[in-house]
């Protein structure tokens, strides 16, 4: 083999290796309306490996894609739900039909849901099918059609904001520490601080309707970057913190200002 073909076989191995880089420079937006028959992990395997190492957030929401209860509750817009009726955001009432194994409209018995993110149905959710449960855009009635959803942390629908514009009244109380884990943050706490400052950036990612409504944490019209202060703690990812010494304490005044660990 001469020098130029090894050169070749370089430039295309290189070529290779660079590829899914120079690809997303070119497409930045594809729409899965309903996206059931695409392999995310095609093009997203070192998404998937990260997803699929984050140990227990991972556990949690593979059970929450793999729940069809929940899954069609969610693409129904409800705000209330029991084992045997889901009520949606339009105030009808959907059923549990037991022959059927779907959920029926109580005003239009004919239609009938149930959704599953199962798409090879093989009764678990495994590798790409768990992505649908935060980037499938009928899943969140996302009115947009071009563009792919993101949808993060704090969205009304998951786990509340700081507005707590709660979009979803029936859904989000704020005693419950899932569904509002958002909006206790932006309350007085020592991590206050951080989600307050990354809720008022707006991230890169655009913003979406739900079901007509428009979430809470939006920042312009762009997800704003609370979620990262979630990501701060519940993941791997590296953060960089300055820890500024407290001020030395004056003794020459007899009632300082308390400055930390507010009430
Ligand atoms: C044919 C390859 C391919 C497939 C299959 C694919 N994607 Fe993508 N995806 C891309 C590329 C390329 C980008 C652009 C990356 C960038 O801009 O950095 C992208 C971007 C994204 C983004 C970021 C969008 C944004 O607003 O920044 C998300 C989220 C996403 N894909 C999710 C998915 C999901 C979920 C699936 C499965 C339904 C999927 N992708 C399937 C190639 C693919
Ligand atoms: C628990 C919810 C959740 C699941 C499950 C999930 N994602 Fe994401 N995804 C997010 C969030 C939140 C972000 C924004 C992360 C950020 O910017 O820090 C995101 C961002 C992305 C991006 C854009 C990354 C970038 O650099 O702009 C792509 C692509 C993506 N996800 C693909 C996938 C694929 C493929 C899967 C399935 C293997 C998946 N996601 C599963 C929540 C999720
Ligand atoms: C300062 C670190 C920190 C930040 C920031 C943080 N969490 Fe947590 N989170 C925790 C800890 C620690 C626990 C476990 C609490 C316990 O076991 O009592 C937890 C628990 C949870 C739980 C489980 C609650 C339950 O009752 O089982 C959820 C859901 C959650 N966090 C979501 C979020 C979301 C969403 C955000 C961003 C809006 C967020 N967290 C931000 C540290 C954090």
């Amino acid at each position: 083999m001469n020098k130029k073909i090894l050169l070749y076989f370089a430039l295309m191995v290189f070529g290779l290796y660079v590829m899914p880089n120079t690809v997303s420079l070119f497409a930045g937006q594809h729409t899965f309306y309903s996206g059931m028959g695409v392999s995310c992990e095609k093009c997203h395997s070192d998404i998937l490996s990260q997803v699929e190492h984050s140990g227990d957030v991972y556990v949690k929401h593979r059970a929450a894609a793999g729940n069809y209860n929940y899954t069609t509750y969610l693409s129904l817009g409800g705000i209330s739900y029991n084992a045997t009726s889901i009520t949606d955001y339009n105030n009808i009432v959907w059923n549990w039909n037991t022959s059927q194994r779907k959920w029926q409209n109580s005003s239009n018995p004919a239609e009938m849901v149930n959704v599953s993110l199962d798409k090879n149905g093989n009764g678990q959710i495994d590798s790409g099918e768990i992505c649908m449960l935060c980037h499938n855009a009928t899943l969140f009635g996302a009115s947009t059609h071009t563009g792919t959803t993101v949808r993060v942390c704090d969205d009304d629908r998951c786990h509340g904001n700081l507005v707590y514009a709660n979009n979803s009244p029936q859904i989000l109380g704020s005693s419950s520490n899932i569904t509002a884990a958002g909006y206790n943050l932006s309350q007085p706490n020592a991590h206050q601080a951080f989600y307050l400052q990354a809720s008022n950036m707006p991230s890169s990612f655009g913003i979406s309707e739900t079901f007509g409504r428009m979430p809470g944490n939006v920042n312009g019209s762009f997800i704003s970057r609370g979620f990262w202060t979630c990501e701060g703690c519940h993941t791997d990812t590296s953060v960089n913190i300055t820890i500024l010494p407290a001020p030395a304490y004056n003794h020459s005044v007899s009632s300082p200002e308390k400055k930390r660990y507010l009430p």
